[in-house]
């Protein structure tokens, strides 16, 4: 697919990528701020007449994979095809356009990682080397350090990752961690010895340099890897032991790619899957600098992967470098991290159930730029912009004229314009805007072309169509005011094109004319028809918000293993669970989940509120011996106070009671 008209002399061919998911959980708002950015980006260049390629694909190996897969009880290969089609519908739904969405574990990037990495080894980058490694005697695998938990070295900060502290900043490997602990087995990790693959990244220190010194654009990029470069690079393990879900690493036994070196390398396998499906030259956009350029898309946290391993990777195996690394910061909601409880941990998903996709997409336009800041979504300001921007000020132009359009002349706008001279003052702004998005300063774009769409009012609401209108003679007048007004409207929906997409769909097809190409903008629409007006946009309601925080704070985390917070062995020692007998059972009349039970627990009786009524008969529970919470804080309910909780296992459709086995005495600890 080919996006340009442009004579091929002045097109420019552009690839551009987003950092790629991984395949182990759902989409959520913070990653959304990349994609927008990115596709914002790619959509300007579309319309400017450049051609621009947009690929992604899902980061789909590593040891969360794999372990995920296990708890799941299905294979990696049915894990990240679930999350590659969960995944490519929350982009499509938002309007993501990617030319393709592939995955790392692909053909493609199995031979272009074993490639690359064929090449390194030639070029004399790799080199081995014999490590100590956290290894759970209890699972059979080494642990990666985020595996391994323990008390600070430093700070003396319990319950710390095996890579750095938490409370107190300090780096370290897991083998400094005082107690430390396997997260998967809760065993203390052993010490074992390996031999592991490493790429030389000092042989590469001074072409680094040389680059982020020439190409790099962002000054707190560039500050980020002088302070790498003064540290020194160190060598880069890229080798990983079974059990692991990656590619295995040619010439070796047992070893594989450690899921970093081959993710970015899927950049191009998507970009090679596409090629080879459309005729499209690899090796134009991977080997010639000169001719093509190539843009990475990232966030802030894995800028050391894109600077430093990646383009030692692609220099290393004859490829070029990316032209720049574009580098942003995280999302806050409401000023905070997004969080479960506050309901600001929002789900792609559960936005896309509620709102309209360019909301969010202006919203973040607003507020990014070109430096690596964090920006918030703060959801009262939120439904603020989105009904005083787009529908007060840019939608609002449209409806006020069409209505004259549509009832006094069918449809057809005036053969000219009321104000030519306002239409060109328009239609000037073009490079300035443009300068804005090439540049990234999205923010910037956006209070320009807000700053015309209040021109485009203060015009309206002085030449008042609603009066002329009244006064059969002022015909013809009406005619050029109203043809203006929708001119108007049609050069602010071209600037905002890359943004709301599905706005500018919608508006295209009332002005019966595509919303495309920029230089279009030279020609107002004049002695044309237009479609009868058609409601373009609605105003958010606080009632949408409020559901939209209700429904991510009751949001089924238990899905994503990536957000669920691991306790440790310590927190789980300190519930008590006891056997017992059920000596007592009864409907709650007033509630429909409820039966009240008495259980025995040896040396006590408890009254305790279960939530099993629909699933269990009160009658046939008596006797059966169950596992009960016993240090639960009691809970005062209408009914009385539940003193404890039955431990059971299910879902919506059936619920099982867990049964110690009927030999067990009551009060029995369970651990
Ligand atoms: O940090 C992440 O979410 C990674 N999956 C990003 C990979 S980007 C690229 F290098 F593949
Ligand atoms: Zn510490």
């Amino acid at each position: 697919m080919t996006h340009s008209n442009l004579p091929d002399n002045q097109m420019r061919k552009i690839l551009v990528t987003s950092a790629l998911p991984y395949a182990n959980g759902p989409l959520h708002l913070g990653h959304m701020v990349e994609y927008i950015q990115t596709d914002i980006w790619v959509r300007f260049q579309r319309m400017s007449g450049n051609q621009c390629y947009f690929v992604c694909a899902d980061d789909a190996h590593g040891t969360p994979i794999m372990l995920r897969a296990r708890k799941e009880g299905i294979t990696p290969e049915e894990l990240i095809q679930r999350y590659r089609e969960e995944h490519e519908r929350d982009f499509a739904d938002f309007k993501i356009s990617f030319d393709n969405y592939h995955s790392t574990h692909s053909p493609e990037n199995r031979e272009l990682a074993r490639y690359i990495y064929l090449q390194l080894k030639e070029g004399g980058h790799i080199r081995r080397k014999v490590i100590n490694q956290a290894y759970d005697p209890g699972e059979n695998m080494f642990l990666p350090d985020r595996f391994v938990k323990g008390t600070c070295p430093r700070c003396g900060a319990e319950d710390q990752y095996g890579d750095s502290c938490e409370r107190c900043g300090a780096t370290y490997t897991p083998s400094d961690l005082i107690n430390p602990v396997s997260v998967l087995s809760g065993m203390t990790p052993e010490q074992r010895e390996s031999e592991h693959l490493f790429v030389q990244l000092s042989n590469f220190s001074e072409m680094l340099q040389n680059w982020v010194a020439s190409e790099l654009g962002q000054k707190e990029a560039q500050n980020k890897l002088k302070e790498w470069f003064d540290v020194g690079l160190s060598d880069w393990d890229i080798s990983r032991d079974p059990p692991y879900f990656g590619f295995e690493i040619p010439g070796e036994t047992d070893k594989y790619f450690y899921v970093w070196l081959d993710a970015p390398i899927g950049y191009m396998a998507s970009f090679k899957n596409l090629c080879d499906r459309e005729g499209i030259d690899f090796d134009l956009f991977w080997k010639n600098e000169q001719a093509t350029e190539l843009y990475n898309f990232i966030g802030k946290d894995i800028l050391y992967f894109h600077t430093l391993f990646w383009p030692a990777m692609l220099h290393g195996a004859g490829f070029r470098r990316p032209t720049d690394v574009y580098t942003h910061g995280f999302l806050t909601v409401n000023g905070k991290k997004m969080s479960k409880s506050r309901g600001t941990f929002i789900m792609a998903r559960t936005y896309l159930d509620i709102l309209d996709p360019d909301y969010l997409r202006y919203y973040y336009a607003g507020k990014l730029n070109e430096k690596i800041e964090d920006i918030d979504l703060n959801l009262e300001d939120f439904i603020q912009r989105i009904n005083s921007d787009l529908i007060g000020k840019v939608v609002n132009i449209a409806s006020r004229s069409a209505r004259f359009i549509s009832g006094r002349f069918d449809g057809m706008l005036s053969s000219k314009l009321a104000r030519p001279e306002l239409y060109q003052e328009m239609i000037e702004a073009r490079e300035a805007i443009s300068d804005a998005y090439e540049n990234r300063s999205f923010s910037r774009a956006m209070r320009e072309i807000m700053a015309l769409a209040d021109k485009a009012n203060q015009y309206v609401n002085e030449m008042q169509p609603w009066v002329i209108a009244k006064d059969s003679a002022r015909g013809q007048e009406l005619h050029e005011v109203c043809t203006q007004g929708i001119n108007m409207f049609r050069v602010l929906m071209f600037y905002l094109a890359p943004v709301v997409p599905e706005l500018v769909r919608r508006s295209g097809e009332f002005l019966n004319d595509p919303i495309d190409r920029l230089d279009r903008l030279d020609d107002p629409l004049l002695d044309h028809q237009i479609a009868p007006f058609v409601h373009l946009l609605t105003r958010i309601q606080q009632k949408d918000i409020n559901a939209l925080i209700e429904a991510s704070r009751n949001e089924d985390s238990s899905a994503d293993a990536d957000q669920q917070e691991l306790i440790s062995i310590e927190d789980f020692a300190r519930i008590d669970m006891r056997t017992a007998r059920i000596i007592e059972a009864a409907d709650v009349q007033e509630s429909n989940k409820l039966i009240r039970l008495k259980v025995d627990l040896g040396t006590e009786t408890r009254q305790v509120f279960a939530g099993i009524k629909g699933f269990y008969q009160p009658e046939e529970l008596i006797g059966k011996k169950v596992v009960v919470v016993k240090n639960l804080k009691p809970r005062k309910m209408k009914f009385g106070t539940s003193e404890g909780m039955i431990l059971a296992a299910g879902d919506d459709h059936g619920l099982w009671l867990i049964n110690p086995g009927d030999e067990v005495p009551p009060g029995e600890r369970v651990s």
